[in-house]
């Protein structure tokens, strides 16, 4: 582990530039060995992905954002009374603005000492860090790089914890994912420690269906933006004009699947790994699931990863969901 300091800001690397480069290479040989072929969504996330789903979140349909922005606003101080905690961790560590909101709550209930961002990605950390430094000063701000398949045991346990996970990302997980996710994170808890946990509700279809597949094109540019970071970083020639994107209602599974669907037959090489790769017209790459939940269901799959609910908002005909839990002991 790298671990870099300038002045308050401290930040610890689990995932450096190599680590990341090996998990491209491997989940772009399985992926598109695999049928149907698919690649997982966190490489969505170069510059130019995260700008778009910025974009997204703003779009008129896409409601997730503001419908959990709204319950934050209005529960934080509550999330912040049950919790009472001095360290605020985020996982996936999104936009600023929901951190806000959650940073001023916790600093109202008068005992927030410590935020630990954990990403994926480096610069977006410092960035992200650096301007919350400037707003909250007495905070020590200490960031952590990782892979939250791989490396929650490598967050720090420092203080009485509030672990957030917000935005509905625990969506991008399979069942079995989630699984391992709530027994990794249960078994780094400490007593006293609670999680904070977004998740999108099941609602009518159309309505989901519209939020991945928006009339101005930005999250068909989202989608495309994948084959594109390929291009790039594996030395691939995939035509991205050539693949549609498609957004489907699983409902069996009950989550939204985007598809980028060839429009023609397309060879396609990916020349840093010495692979070729064919498409028959009309076939599809899955690029990403976004899970929806039941309010039940939710609670539930926590239970039986021995979860204790302490709170949970947004439930009834709501949108969304924003749930706080702590380990059975
Ligand atoms: C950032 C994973 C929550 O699944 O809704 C938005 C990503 N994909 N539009 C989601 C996304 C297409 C988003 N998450």
């Amino acid at each position: 582990m790298r671990a870099v300091s300038d002045e308050d800001l401290r930040v610890d690397v689990h995932l450096g530039p190599e680590d990341f480069r090996a998990a491209l290479e491997a989940d772009v040989r399985s992926g598109l060995a695999s049928t149907p072929k698919s690649i997982p969504p966190v490489w969505f996330y170069d510059e130019v992905g995260s700008a778009l789903f910025e974009d997204i979140t703003s779009l008129a349909e896409y409601y997730p954002t503001r419908a959990e922005r709204a319950l934050l606003e209005e529960h934080a101080p509550a999330i912040a009374t049950i919790a009472r905690a001095d360290t605020l961790v985020e996982l996936g560590a999104g936009a600023c603005a929901k951190t806000r909101v959650l940073l001023d709550a916790m600093v109202g209930a008068g005992e927030l000492e410590r935020y630990l961002p954990f990403d994926v990605s480096d610069e977006f950390l410092r960035e992200a860090a650096g301007e919350l430094r400037a707003d909250y000063p007495g905070i020590d701000i200490h960031a952590v790089v990782g892979d939250f398949h791989r490396h929650l045991d490598r967050i720090p346990r420092k203080g009485r914890r509030l672990i957030a996970f917000l935005g509905g990302t625990i969506g991008n997980f399979t069942p079995e994912e989630r699984r391992r996710f709530y027994f990794d994170l249960n078994t780094t808890m400490d007593p006293g420690d609670h999680l904070l946990l977004g998740t999108d509700l099941v609602k009518d279809t159309a309505r989901i269906v519209a939020a991945y597949d928006d009339a101005a094109g930005v999250t068909a540019a989202f989608n495309r933006n994948v084959l594109t970071v390929l291009n790039r970083e594996l030395d691939a020639d995939f035509d991205p004009a050539a693949f549609d994107h498609v957004a489907t209602w699983n409902a069996e599974e009950a989550w939204i699947e985007m598809r980028l669907r060839a429009r023609s037959p397309q060879r396609v090489h990916v020349r840093a790994l010495d692979l070729a790769v064919e498409f028959d017209g009309g076939e599809d790459l899955l690029t990403e699931i976004s899970a929806k939940f039941t309010a039940d269901g939710l609670s539930a799959e926590l239970e039986a990863a021995d979860f204790v609910l302490d709170g949970v908002w947004g439930a009834g005909d709501g949108e969304f969901l924003l749930t706080v839990a702590h380990p059975y002991c």
